[in-house]
């Protein structure tokens, strides 16, 4: 198949071969999604196939505005609908499955995942095409998430209809997934909206278990190379600098300097949202010609929960 890349003013083009069933990876504000007609089942197995996405793993559905969301699916719970309202990014929420929306998206599961995506283009898109869309993350399944079409490109070059050209996704990691009930949110996938913010509408309790979430079971955000992170702490750096010696290895790094990791690095940002804003695109550039990645690891508090998560995912739990 020929990918077809597309200015971000071809959405009329995109959307066209949506209708079709097609297949089109767009950016969102977390990370670019691979997005396909969410009531149109052949549609939704060809995302599938061409992520070698484990059929078990269900995706989320994703709506052009909030308002169009409870007008299609208008018996969600008001606490939901409480949640959604007050936290406008990199969330989505697991609510009952209305029969419109064909098994094949939840994996069989009797509930569904939607989100509403803050990026403006993302809605325009979704909104032209006339249908919410699945969009899983647009990369292999078990590679780091895109967040710049050029790592949708190398992922899925000759596999997809077409590739939106656009800039790199401003948050960088995927969305929060949560459930709300009456009294508490429970955290499905930690994500870009910090649990705290969360904690100031309801109670959380991080889940993540393979059962309510069915994506943290499988192998997730490898790179090519193996990938090493150093345990945050006083130390971090001596060890990181003795553990290279002799080794074909990129360091990933946020608290040290460059010239202490010398000759092959990568640096993340000063902010946790610069960090996070950097981390995948830092993975893929620094696979490509070492043997290695070290990664400096991250404090154990609220703020880097996911950053940790995500790290540790990495490495396959290989710490230094
Ligand atoms: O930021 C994001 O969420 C990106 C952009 C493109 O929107 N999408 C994304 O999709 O990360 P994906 O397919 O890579 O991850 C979806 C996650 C998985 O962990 C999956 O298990 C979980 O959402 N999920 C989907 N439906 C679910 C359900 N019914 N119950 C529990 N978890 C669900
Ligand atoms: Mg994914």
């Amino acid at each position: 198949m020929k990918t077809q890349l597309l200015n971000p003013t071809e959405i009329k083009v995109a959307a066209s071969i949506i209708k079709r069933g097609g297949v089109v990876a767009f950016p969102t504000e977390t990370v670019y999604g691979l997005g396909a007609d969410a009531t149109n089942t052949t549609a939704i197995e060809k995302v599938f196939e061409v992520k070698g996405r484990p059929a078990q793993n269900p995706l989320i559905v994703h709506f052009e505005s909030l308002e169009n969301l409870f007008k299609r699916i208008p018996d969600m719970n008001d606490s939901t609908k409480k949640v959604l309202l007050a936290i406008k990014e990199a969330l989505t929420v697991v609510i009952p499955r209305p029969e419109w929306i064909p098994a094949v998206v939840s994996a069989g599961l009797n509930t569904v995942a939607v989100r509403v995506p803050a990026c403006e283009f993302a809605r325009e898109f979704i909104k032209a095409c006339g249908v919410p869309l699945v969009a899983p993350s647009a990369n292999i399944s078990g590679r780091p998430s895109p967040t710049e079409w050029q790592h949708v490109h190398t992922d899925l070059d000759g596999k997809v209809d077409a590739i939106f050209k656009c800039n790199p996704t401003r948050i960088g990691v995927e969305s929060t997934v949560v459930k709300v009930l009456p009294d508490k949110i429970q955290v499905l996938r930690l994500g870009g909206v910090n649990t705290k913010k969360l904690e100031k509408i309801l109670p959380v309790e991080i889940v993540g278990g393979s059962t309510e979430s069915p994506g943290t079971r499988f192998k997730h955000y490898a790179p090519a190379c193996k990938m090493v992170v150093a345990k945050f702490g006083k130390d971090m750096t001596a060890r990181i600098k003795n553990f290279i010696k002799g080794k074909n290895a990129t360091v990933i790094f946020w608290k040290g300097t460059a010239k202490q990791y010398a000759p092959s690095t990568f640096y993340l940002g000063k902010t946790i949202e610069e960090i996070t804003r950097n981390l995948y695109s830092s993975i893929r550039k620094a696979e490509r010609g070492s043997d290695i990645i070290v990664c400096e690891g991250f404090p154990e508090t609220a703020e880097y929960e996911t950053l940790r998560e995500r790290v540790q995912r990495a490495c396959e739990g290989n710490f230094i």
